[in-house]
């Protein structure tokens, strides 16, 4: 009864979304189980682009069912242009199911995301603006509306009006803004959402559950990534849901011991977008040379990330936090011309004259400390044409080694360009 999870090791735009084409492929269900569309997977196969946010990579797959899990926030507009804009490239999503126990992005939580945001000012979050926080908040507060409230049109009516008095007299009292029509809302979401959005949704957790006692592959695929998570991210600089593998397990609904193997997703050098520490992060003509030949401008907000070399501390905790059986190493091919590369293996912190192995707990430990690097030769040389072991150079297989050795987890799969093909297999 195999589940696999695909998380982020990093702050997020690893690549996940090409390590979990890759997989897809052999799953009979795909399921998202956290976030929303603030993520953005990009996927290019046959030279057409594929930008996802909410939609799983397995829809690309015919084989394969896409599940949004109950653990997703679902802003419907955005879901159904998506389907939309598959749809136009010939990408049949009639087998996309979502459930009824997600959460409804509402139109205030988009507001308020944008309200808070300015409010906060210079110490603002830098959010995608997509309402994710917001949602995430009323799901905990036991105000939030769910994808099955839109089955029943009563009882829409009456939790859509019960959250907008609470909710317009925050708008108009606290940030000075009109308030939001209920009519209005009811109208977009029963009216135009609800004939397109009803067909889809299905009992996730029932749907996992028949796939993995019929002994069928199911895939459990993470948005965002560790040092984003609530609990175990650069709190307040994280998202508002669990992307560690446990979030798997009550985002879609499996205990456990359904899981078999978790796979961690990392990027060869590291990107963040948005504010908080960053220990590894660089400046000047490195980080020029890894924003473009990466092409790090966000899927979503279309901002320039924050560049830094590999930092196998963090590693170590994301091997730590996830449990992680393997890593996929992504965008190796991006390190091609450059002529030394650097690997932090500790943090040394100044103030308290100490050296870490391994993540410090405390915030204002990390935003002190200093990396403390491993150099490395560059390869540079081409490594996009590279589809087995022996296509990379020794200097190449030498980096990745190095790695693997740091997190004490094997390397399996290293990706050498944005195509769906390149990448090389390096264990079994
Ligand atoms: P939110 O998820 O929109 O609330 O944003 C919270 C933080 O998470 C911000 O720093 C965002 O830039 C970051 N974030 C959210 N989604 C992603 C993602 O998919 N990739 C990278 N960063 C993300």
């Amino acid at each position: 009864m195999p589940a696999t999870v695909v998380v982020g090791t990093q702050w997020g735009d690893e690549g996940k979304g090409k390590v979990t084409d890759l997989l897809a492929k052999d799953m009979a269900l795909v399921v998202r189980y956290q976030g929303g569309h603030n993520a953005g997977h990009t996927v290019v196969v046959g030279g057409e682009t594929f930008a996802l946010q909410l939609v799983p990579s397995g829809v690309l797959y015919p084989g394969t069912v896409p599940v949004i899990g109950n653990g997703v926030v679902v802003d419907p507009g955005v879901l159904l242009a998506e389907v939309d804009s598959l749809e136009a490239k010939g990408i049949d999503c009639s087998r996309l199911r979502v459930s009824g126990n997600a959460h409804l992005i509402m139109p205030w939580h988009r507001e308020l995301d944008r309200l808070t945001e300015r409010y906060l000012g210079r110490n603002q979050l830098g959010t995608t603006r997509r309402g994710i926080g917001p949602a995430y908040a009323d799901k905990a507060a036991r105000v939030g509306l769910r994808v099955q409230d839109l089955l029943d049109e009563k009882i829409f009516r009456q939790k859509l009006d019960a959250a907008l008095k609470e909710k317009n007299a925050v708008l108009a009292k606290v940030y000075n803004r009109l308030p939001l029509s209920a009519d209005e809302i009811a109208g977009r979401y029963l009216g135009e959402y609800l004939p397109r959005l009803a067909p889809m949704v299905a009992d996730s957790v029932g749907l996992v559950h028949e796939a993995l006692e019929a002994g069928r592959n199911v895939l459990l695929e993470g948005a965002q990534a560790t040092f984003l998570d609530l609990d175990h991210g650069t709190y307040p600089f994280v998202t508002s849901s669990n992307p560690v593998a446990g979030g798997a397990c009550t985002g879609a609904g499996v205990g456990p011991r359904d899981i078999t193997s978790v796979i961690g997703i990392a990027k060869a050098y590291v990107t963040r977008v948005g504010s908080g520490p960053f220990p590894t992060e660089l400046g000047g003509e490195e980080a020029d040379v890894l924003v473009e030949r990466g092409r790090e401008f966000g899927t979503n907000t279309g901002r320039r990330r924050r560049p830094g070399w590999f930092d196998a501390v963090m590693l170590r905790h994301a091997v730590r936090l996830n449990s992680l059986t393997e890593l996929a190493l992504t965008k190796l091919d991006v390190l091609d011309t450059l002529p030394v590369l650097r690997v932090c293996v500790a943090y040394d912190d100044p103030v308290e004259g100490r050296r870490y192995q391994h993540m410090p707990y405390h915030q204002s430990v990390l935003h002190r400390v200093t990396p403390v690097y491993e150099e490395l030769p560059g390869w540079q040389a081409d490594l996009s044409g590279a589809t087995s072991p022996g296509d990379l150079p020794r200097a190449a297989r030498d980096y990745v080694d190095l790695l693997a050795d740091l997190a004490g987890v094997p390397v399996s799969v290293v990706g050498v360009g944005p195509g769906r093909d390149q990448y090389v297999r390096v264990a079994a």
